[in-house]
């Protein structure tokens, strides 16, 4: 077999993959870099973003408040110093990317424009209109090619890491194009592959979203951490899952029920401005409240029976109303174009005259391959960063914005640790790890082409999506997560009887499928049998039977680790530094 070779790999061509790569350009330009992506990085997940970067910029915010709202946010469960890195990260890295070429929206007097965004009690979101994120990664692919280091797979699939003496040493990936499994070496991997939203049936997320970076790591003994917080994003569109952006709310956007009541004011997220009052939007209250409690609201009016039922193609489904039109024709355009455009086309409706049907949809996992605070796993020579990752930062509840920039600061910190790792590493043992590609090759032959199943990837993602949804949805229970976990027990079994109808070697999707609903299959078990662990709500995780928080047992992240059963749950002290656990409030007026 033919063998690659290079000093780092990255896996995932995504914003945290590219500012991986240009890090270690920036570091040593020497250094050789493969980044490998299943698919072109344009198309990665970074291209969707929407609403905006966070990072502080204006007189009247500081790091410490970025830092506080953070910390409440994540109900107390980030990591402080990792939190501490990030706001004091985040400014530079949000400035070198307009040297980089990003067009961040500007005041009408030229400096950067931030905008309100969801939990933060402070406007510090940086947008480019509501398309930040495909600017961000135009400009972070840009300035990639001006790496002469850097060396792009695109469209190859990474299916196995590869480990010799106990250290990561490269990856096994099928070239789409040709169908053969390649051995590419390096003496540091970063996994950038984004998050796992795929796994339930209502997401934002793009259909690549398959977990695909977590489940690798998982399967050579990393654990996922903190998977059983899961974010709904309040406004996805009924039945396709298409984001809203929380822009449109921080643009002065309002949510009504079915009788045209504004819902949130009911619970405890703050009392209703009048839309032309020149304080509105309010900030982190309403509206603007943190996405797990909007996304508990939603459940709560759908329990009232004040929600309104919409007819879609996957059948009726309850929602409630965006309403932007008071914003006015021209705001809209200017400030949120990309809403008007996807209402207009994926809902049928012209949010200048009607206002937008959403309802929640899951967004984000909080929880990831756990790092430390320079990226580095518990394996030698492996490293994450971005969604796939779990820092912390996010703890129970990711802010919207933090991400993108979060992506930036931790691609970079993850890139120089593997700069210093494969400096002090320089030997890979290139006979083993070819020895272990062609026993990918071997088992993917005689798993996929040379047997027939009886089950069908759909039907196994279908149900896998069903009893995400019914038993780890917004609200948990012991019941409805014992009743997930058992079913993901079986699916796992029935997993073994896939089969692929299409034998073709070329560009093959049948056969990416079917491994992604492998990798689909071990996240969620990470995130179902974490959820049931943890006896108690906090943020995103709210149990039925344990309504409370419980500091004094659950102030911990949770580690799941692969075994040959279930996943063994164990837990890790969270970091405090400067914020001891407070209550969450939302709701106080600040202007
Ligand atoms: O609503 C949004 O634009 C999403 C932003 C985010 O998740 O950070």
């Amino acid at each position: 077999m033919e063998f690659l070779n290079h000093d780092i790999l990255i896996v995932g061509g995504g914003g945290a993959g590219l500012r991986a790569s240009i890090a270690i350009g920036e570091e040593n330009p020497q250094l050789s870099v493969g980044v490998i992506s299943k698919v072109y990085p344009m198309r990665s997940h970074t291209i969707s973003a929407e609403g905006g970067a966070a990072a502080v910029i204006k007189a009247n915010d500081s790091l410490d408040a970025h830092a506080r709202d953070t910390i409440t946010g994540s109900d107390w469960l980030a990591d402080q110093d990792a939190v501490e890195a990030f706001v004091n990260e985040a400014p530079k890295e949000m400035i070198q990317l307009e040297h980089w070429g990003c067009p961040w929206s500007r005041e009408p007097d030229g400096h950067v424009a931030v905008r309100p965004f969801g939990g933060m009690k402070i406007e510090r979101t940086w947008f480019a209109a509501d398309k930040t994120g495909f600017h961000m990664l135009h400009a972070l692919f840009q300035t990639s090619l001006k790496y002469n280091n850097v060396t792009r797979y695109d469209e190859w699939f990474v299916t196995r890491l590869l480990v010799d003496d106990g250290r990561v040493q490269g990856v096994a990936a099928i070239e789409l194009r040709t169908g053969q499994v390649r051995a590419i070496g390096g003496k540091a991997v970063i996994l950038c592959t984004g998050g796992a939203g795929r796994i339930f049936p209502f997401t934002t997320n793009a259909a690549i979203k398959t977990g695909d970076g977590m489940a690798l790591a998982y399967r050579v003994g990393v654990p996922l951490k903190d998977m059983e917080f899961v974010q709904y994003h309040p406004t996805g569109l009924p039945g396709t899952g298409i984001l809203i952006t929380e822009a449109a709310r921080g643009e002065g956007g309002i949510l009504v029920n079915k009788d045209g009541y504004r819902y949130l004011q009911d619970y405890n997220l703050g009392q209703p401005l009048d839309v032309r009052d020149p304080r509105h939007p309010q900030k982190a209250s309403m509206e603007l409240g943190p996405r797990d409690r909007l996304s508990q609201a939603f459940m709560k009016e759908v329990e009232k029976g004040r929600t309104i039922k919409l007819e879609t193609a996957v059948g009726p489904v309850d929602v409630v109303h965006l309403d932007v039109r008071h914003l006015g024709e021209e705001k809209i355009n200017k400030k949120i174009p990309f809403v008007r455009e996807l209402a207009k086309n994926y809902a049928g409706i012209d949010p200048v005259y009607e206002p937008i049907p959403v309802r929640p949809v899951v967004h984000y996992m909080m929880g990831g391959v756990s790092t430390n605070i320079e990226g580095a796993t518990i394996v030698p020579g492996l490293f994450a960063a971005g969604e796939c990752a779990c820092v912390s930062i996010n703890g129970a509840n990711r802010l919207g914005s933090n991400s993108l920039t979060e992506l930036l600061v931790f691609g970079a910190r993850a890139a120089r640790s593997a700069v210093k790792f494969a400096a002090d590493h320089p030997q890979i043992n290139k006979d083993a790890l070819i020895a272990q590609a062609e026993d990918e090759q071997r088992q993917i032959t005689q798993r996929w082409f040379q047997k027939d199943g009886s089950e069908t990837i759909a039907a196994i993602r279908l149900e896998l999506n069903k009893t995400m949804e019914a038993g780890c949805g917004i609200y948990r229970s012991e019941e409805s997560l014992k009743k997930t976990c058992d079913d993901i027990r079986k699916l796992k079994e029935r997993y073994h009887n896939v089969g692929i109808s299409d034998k073709s070697i070329s560009f093959n999707t049948e056969l990416t499928a079917a491994i992604e609903l492998g990798f689909m299959l071990d996240t969620a078990e990470a995130v179902a049998f974490s959820a049931l662990a943890r006896q108690e709500s906090r943020g995103s995780h709210q149990r039925t039977d344990f309504a409370k928080r419980d500091d004094e047992k659950y102030l911990k992240h949770s580690l799941a680790y692969r075994t040959d059963g279930d996943p063994r749950i164990e837990y890790l002290d969270v970091v405090i530094t400067k914020w001891p656990p407070a209550e969450r409030v939302y709701g106080q007026q600040t202007s």
